[in-house]
């Protein structure tokens, strides 16, 4: 081997209102990743069919989400940035994997079981599609033989159950797959919602004062700010305490990724500070980062030929690797 920098798999769905919380534990660290690792980062197209919306142009949002990606930092000449749907291979080693995956364990996924039930209900017509999601993710790591995937909390699972489909996959046909391993990033991995912050912070919130969008009009995060919850401890005080002050600790995380400074440095900063002063100064400072990664998108967005040139380039390239290992497959089960 050549080359001996391990690969990193990431994906996002590309829903379009991609969300403050999923720069913060996702997409802010791609661009570091460059460096250390071989990189590949997909939009998961397909994955977007589960939830499929008429009046949505899933194409449109196919482009913003490749214009987000280059804005956050991805660089087409260090990575693989690629379409899911334009590698035919994912499809194909999506229904392989599904004949090496039970009913039981994904039925028993989290994800699937939440998005099923409908108040107390299990819903009995929801689409196949939602049940097959983390093969087709499987799929997605397996193809590239991934060493790691940057994964929060709640993705974990979909990992776990990705590495028992390649161990079942290997146990049979010799080692095949490379087991991918998890890459947990310590703070930030979770933003939580800005007026319950006991709870993830969500794109697909109905109440949009719980998030705050990466696209979104500058002035309209003004007033979630100035609604987010925080405490009544007396006096006021502003240090991390997820327990005991998860609105303050959250506004901390927020603040802390976007300046990179630590946690225990803003706190000594805003000692004394009312929290109106406070939010003061987180607003001010979101507010600088959407604007410098709205410029920037909008110079991608606007330039749709040079979007279309850099997602045709990356699935030739991710074409090529993931055909060798596909044919590996193949091979071994006698499909070829
Ligand atoms: N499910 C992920 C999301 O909702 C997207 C995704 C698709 C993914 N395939 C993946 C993430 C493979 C990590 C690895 O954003």
């Amino acid at each position: 081997m050549i080359n001996s920098k391990p690969i990193l798999f990431s994906a996002i769905q590309p829903s379009g209102n991609l969300s403050i919380g999923n720069y913060i534990g996702t997409m802010r660290h791609w661009s570091s990743f460059q460096d250390n690792y071989e990189c590949l980062y997909c939009i998961a197209d397909l994955h977007s069919l589960t939830t499929l919306n008429k009046n949505f142009s899933l194409q449109n949002s196919v482009l913003d989400t490749l214009a987000l990606y280059l804005a956050c930092g991805v660089n087409p000449k260090k990575s693989i940035i690629f379409i899911q749907s334009h590698v035919y291979q994912h499809s194909q080693l999506n229904w392989i994997l599904s004949c090496f995956s039970q009913f039981g364990e994904l039925s028993r996924m989290t994800q699937f079981k939440n998005k099923r039930k409908i108040q107390d209900n299990y819903v009995e017509n929801i689409n196949i599609g939602l049940l097959n999601y983390p093969v087709l993710m499987s799929s997605d790591i397996l193809l590239y033989q991934t060493n790691l995937v940057p994964v929060g909390q709640d993705q974990k699972q979909h990992l776990e159950l990705t590495r028992n489909i390649a161990n079942r996959f290997n146990l049979l046909y010799g080692d095949i797959f490379t087991l991918p391993k998890p890459l947990i990033t310590k703070t930030g991995s979770k933003i939580m919602s800005l007026l319950d912050p006991t709870k993830k912070m969500s794109k697909s919130d109905t109440n949009k004062n719980n998030v705050i969008f990466l696209l979104e009009d500058i002035s309209s995060v003004f007033l979630k700010i100035k609604n987010a919850v925080t405490d009544s401890e007396m006096p006021p005080k502003i240090y991390y305490d997820l327990r005991r002050k998860s609105g303050i600790s959250n506004l901390l995380e927020i603040l802390s990724a976007i300046t990179n400074k630590k946690i225990s440095i803003l706190e000594k900063e805003f000692e004394g500070i009312m929290y109106s002063e406070f939010k003061k100064i987180i607003f001010d400072n979101i507010s600088k980062f959407l604007h410098k990664l709205q410029k920037s998108y909008l110079v991608y967005r606007k330039d749709e030929s040079y979007l279309k040139k850099v997602a045709k380039e990356g699935a030739i390239r991710a074409r090529l690797k993931s055909e060798k290992i596909l044919k590996r497959v193949s091979t071994a089960i006698g499909i070829n």
